[in-house]
């Protein structure tokens, strides 16, 4: 069940504000926990902005980021993050690795716990690999998107954007749209939304909506038209052929016709409605381009922003014990 949700950003006295290892997803975490790895991000907008005074506070640690599947946001705002904090940042690919050879996951996770990796982000296809490694390795490990399961630091950046565009996330009311059943952004969005008190509705077709989803506390819709009415944020979803294996919608031109979001169908949520999608998006099948390219209407690229933020807070957070940060060794 999700934690109650959050109605302050007030962090209970005399605690550790975030007193876990790792970041495997937001199931776990408590909302103030939530808000103050937002409020963290934050303070790095600004300076990301500027660049005026460089924060080399990672400086001597090194990175790893172990990517066993593509990316381009993740990877690349992972490494822009931690090379702004001065850490030494290395990127494993998969395609190139000794996992082409046969390599498994657990002596991958052993070898780079070797050579001292102080943190791990990890994206891989397989539900549960960020936590198998996390408990293998001496370090901080972040999911940088594991299977089905969870993308935590994609929730707290789409959290972070819905809070600044929109002043405040509890009581919005977010339509998440497209193939829940597949998408581990959903699942951390549902999770992390419902946490900060925001109104939660999810739409799909039946085939792509996980059974018992209002156990995440949100309401489901298979007609997308209804769940717009109303909406503050529509956050659009791709269809992630590469999970599914046989036919889930009957085509992309009749998926586009029910769930697309075009301009006509978004003037039924609120006049000044905020649009996001995740990215990678496919341009005339769950969104149109006109409204991914709206002007005031769409904070794709805000989110890419936050993104870089959100990173830079969470590895300075997972590192503060190591650093032997004031009260938090
Ligand atoms: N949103 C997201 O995870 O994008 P990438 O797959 O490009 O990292």
């Amino acid at each position: 069940m999700p934690p109650a949700p959050a109605t302050t950003s007030a962090y209970p006295p005399g605690r550790l504000a975030f007193p876990h290892r790792h970041l495997t997803g937001i199931m776990g975490l408590q909302p103030h926990e939530i808000l103050f790895l937002l409020d963290t991000a934050e303070e790095w907008i600004e300076p990301n902005r500027t660049r005026a005074a460089p924060d080399k506070r990672l400086a001597g640690l090194t990175q790893i980021n172990a990517f066993f599947e593509n990316s381009t946001r993740t990877l690349l705002s992972f490494e822009i993050a931690g090379k702004r904090l001065g850490a030494d940042v290395v990127n494993m690919h998969a395609a190139q690795s000794s996992v082409k050879k046969g390599e498994t996951l657990i002596d991958t996770a052993v070898t780079l716990n070797a050579m001292r990796a102080d943190v791990i982000v990890i994206r891989h296809m397989s539900s549960g690999a960020v936590r198998l490694i996390a408990d293998k390795v001496d370090c901080p490990v972040l999911n940088a998107g594991d299977g089905r399961h969870e993308h935590p630091t994609q929730a707290l950046l789409d959290a972070l954007t819905i809070r600044r565009r929109r002043g405040r996330v509890e009581g919005q009311r977010v339509v998440i749209c497209g193939d829940i059943l597949h998408s581990r952004v959903a699942r951390s969005n549902m999770l992390a939304l419902t946490a900060l008190a925001a109104e939660v509705r999810v739409c799909a077709p039946s085939t792509l909506m996980p059974p018992e989803i209002e156990a995440f506390g949100v309401a489901a819709f298979t007609d997308f038209d209804a769940a717009l009415e109303g909406a503050d944020v529509v956050m659009m979803l791709r269809v992630q052929n590469e999970r599914m294996s046989g036919g889930f919608i009957p085509s992309t031109r009749e998926f586009h016709a029910r769930y697309g979001l075009t301009l006509d169908r978004l003037a039924r949520a609120k006049p000044d409605a905020l649009v996001l999608h995740p990215g990678p998006m496919n341009r005339g099948v769950e969104i149109d381009s006109d409204v991914a390219d709206h002007l005031t209407r769409s904070a794709i690229t805000e989110q890419v922003e936050m993104g870089v933020a959100v990173r830079m807070a969470c590895l300075d957070v997972l590192t503060r014990g190591a650093r032997g940060v004031e009260g938090w060794a």
